[in-house]
């Protein structure tokens, strides 16, 4: 049985004061219901074992970081980054690094946004090449793949997924390819109000755990996490996330409301 993870994008909103504010009172809220693992989870492994609950991660911006950490001591709420670069240290002018990040506390970090792919010109090679170095950092990625509507319509949505998910799986071992989270998120659903359904979010969800499977094996097919994001709110979660390929959800817009609350008791 995969344990659900449910990970809040918080984009580029919250001062690190606003951050902690909303992080002390989520932990207050959330205490219990989720996953006994001290929150960090090494990439390789599944998920904390035990526990009803879903993984619940918040993914900060990095000033953010150090201060939602320490505000969530105790808890079981891991922290992760929204990015990273894939070098370990250099001329690289506004980056931060793996090991910056786990040397923090980080454990796990988000790759790949659309929001990335789209402003900030990531590429599945780019993708990639984040994905080998934050596991070697240890590291758990979410990584996102996901179409655009245009792409949807002319019906290579399977197609665009399965490249994106090839080329960022590239060079990765099965052992560690387990410990994987990929959330898939299709680019017209997110921000938009307009989520995906139920049924087509688990069509994708289904065919990138069948891509994994082609890929690698049964075993990590079976072990590796789905997400679905995309205008997941406290109405749609629950629905969403009880479809069988659906281990969770990578949330934006109302992970930073406190009707992240309910999307995290309903899964
Ligand atoms: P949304 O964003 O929930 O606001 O649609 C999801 C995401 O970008 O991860």
């Amino acid at each position: 049985m995969r344990k659900k993870i449910i990970a809040g994008n918080w984009k580029m909103n919250k001062t690190p004061l606003e951050a902690v504010t909303f992080a002390k009172d989520l932990k207050a809220k959330l205490s219990g219901s989720s996953g006994p693992a001290g929150g960090s989870v090494p990439a390789g492994s599944s998920g904390p074992t035990g526990g009803s609950g879903p993984e619940v991660v918040f993914c900060v911006p990095f000033v953010s970081l150090i201060p939602v950490i320490e505000a969530l001591e105790g808890s079981n709420i891991a922290v992760g980054a929204q990015n990273m670069h894939a070098e370990d240290s250099g001329a690289f002018t506004g980056e931060i690094s793996a090991e910056m990040l786990t040397s923090i506390g980080v454990s796990h970090v988000i790759i790949g946004h659309s929001e990335r792919r789209e402003y900030f010109a990531e590429t599945d090679a780019s993708v990639n090449k984040k994905v080998l170095k934050a596991i070697a950092a240890g590291l758990a990625p979410i990584v996102c793949v996901g179409e655009t509507l245009t792409q949807r319509e002319q019906g290579i949505t399977i197609d665009l997924v399965r490249m994106q998910v090839r080329i960022a799986l590239g060079g990765v071992p099965a052992s560690d390819a387990r410990g994987l989270v990929i959330a898939y998120e299709p680019i017209w659903a997110i921000g938009t109000g307009r989520a995906a359904t139920k049924d087509d979010a688990q069509e994708v969800c289904r065919a990138i755990r069948q891509i994994v499977r082609e890929l690698y094996d049964e075993e990590t097919a079976q072990a590796l996490r789905v997400q679905y994001g995309g205008s997941v709110n406290a109405k749609n979660a629950a629905e969403l996330f009880n479809m069988p390929d659906i281990d969770g959800g990578l949330v934006g817009g109302a992970s930073i409301k406190p009707e992240f609350e309910s999307i995290v008791k309903g899964a």
